[in-house]
């Protein structure tokens, strides 16, 4: 096996993407604490929340004070989702430097995660977009349902590419290509890279696989075969769309970084720190965290459940 790959820039979305698909309601102060130990464990970009509807999506509603209590560490990112200019309006009061806009490849999944069409949705954010750049804020790009869609089912590659080149038209400094239900494969997913290397830049790219049917993994090594050097991934494994029907966690950052280092990949992150980070958001969880690198080395030991607050 060859891996053109020797260092792999991650984005953890676990405090996103992780804890909007939870039933309990973290408390703000253990976000802040969860979001201060991953940047401790050497985790360079870590996305702190959404300036989303809070109606749409009441995990979310406390970014602003999320973002604001975070001891920033001059060496972290943390950006923050943004779907619309009333995001942000809500992102620039809060004084966040770097937004991740977010779309899909099918129609009936963006409607129903963002109430657009994909077209209606680059009209919303052409002046999202060239706002927050004017303010000098960093702008990402995301694609759901890159590799197959809860309501149409199989996605065409091209469309992907599609996508991707409207987002980096519309000046995204790196494009995420989702595999938001979890259904995407080793092979498919050479395929799709394969054409969006054919118009854009490895270091444009990152993959958003979540391991919905245990195929995460496999899946990111398929792209790191293909020289793809960036991964979102959430630690413990937490996360979901709450808008996809039957998505559940994202790849697990311990699981991506066990495997990474015993590749001599290098990531900059302290596996144990990250584990202690996982284990801070643990408790408050009405389940135990899927990943399995975390479940190897705690089962047993972690209070599981025992600071469950209010289900909704
Ligand atoms: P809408 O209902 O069409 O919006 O929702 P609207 O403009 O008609 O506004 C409705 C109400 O929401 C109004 O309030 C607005 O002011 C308010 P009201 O007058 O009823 O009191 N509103 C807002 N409030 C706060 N912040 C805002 C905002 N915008 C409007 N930014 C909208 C459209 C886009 C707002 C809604 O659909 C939404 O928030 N969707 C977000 C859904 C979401 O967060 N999904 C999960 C993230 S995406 C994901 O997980 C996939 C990813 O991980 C990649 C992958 O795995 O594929 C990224
Ligand atoms: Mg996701």
């Amino acid at each position: 096996m060859r891996i053109p790959v020797d260092t792999v820039r991650i984005t953890e979305v676990g405090p996103r993407d992780g804890l909007q698909n939870e039933k309990v309601v973290i408390p703000t102060e253990a976000k802040v604490a969860y979001i201060t130990a991953l940047a401790d464990s050497g985790l360079r970009v870590i996305e702190a929340g959404a300036f989303v509807s809070p109606k749409w999506v009441p995990q979310m509603a406390d970014t602003a004070e999320v973002y604001r209590e975070i001891p920033k560490d001059p060496g972290v990112d943390y950006p923050v989702l943004v779907p619309n200019m009333k995001g942000l309006d809500r992102a620039i009061e809060a004084g966040v430097k770097s937004i991740s806009i977010f779309t899909a490849a099918s129609d009936t999944f963006n409607k129903r995660n963002i109430n657009m069409t994909i077209d209606e949705s680059f009209a919303n954010y052409a002046p999202v977009a060239a706002r927050a750049r004017h303010e000098d804020m960093r702008v990402r790009g995301y694609i759901s349902t890159a590799f197959g869609c809860p309501y149409e089912g199989d996605v065409a590659p091209e469309r992907v590419l599609e996508v991707a080149a409207r987002l980096l038209d519309l000046g995204c400094y790196e494009v995420s290509v989702g595999d938001t239900i979890g259904v995407g494969t080793p092979m498919q997913v050479q395929g799709v890279i394969g054409m969006l290397l054919q118009v854009i830049p490895a270091s444009k790219l990152a993959m958003h696989f979540h391991d919905t049917r245990g195929t995460a993994l496999a899946n990111t090594l398929a792209a790191l075969e293909m020289g793809i050097a960036g991964f979102d991934a959430s630690s413990g494994g937490l996360g979901g769309c709450p808008y996809a029907p039957g998505a559940s966690g994202n790849l697990a950052t311990e699981d991506l970084i066990y495997m990474l280092d015993r590749m001599g990949i290098e990531t900059g992150v302290s596996l144990d720190r990250l584990v202690a980070a996982s284990s801070i958001v643990a408790p408050y969880l009405d389940h135990p965290l899927p990943g399995r690198y975390l479940q190897a080395c705690t089962k047993g030991t972690l209070p599981v459940g025992t600071k469950t607050t209010a289900v909704q």
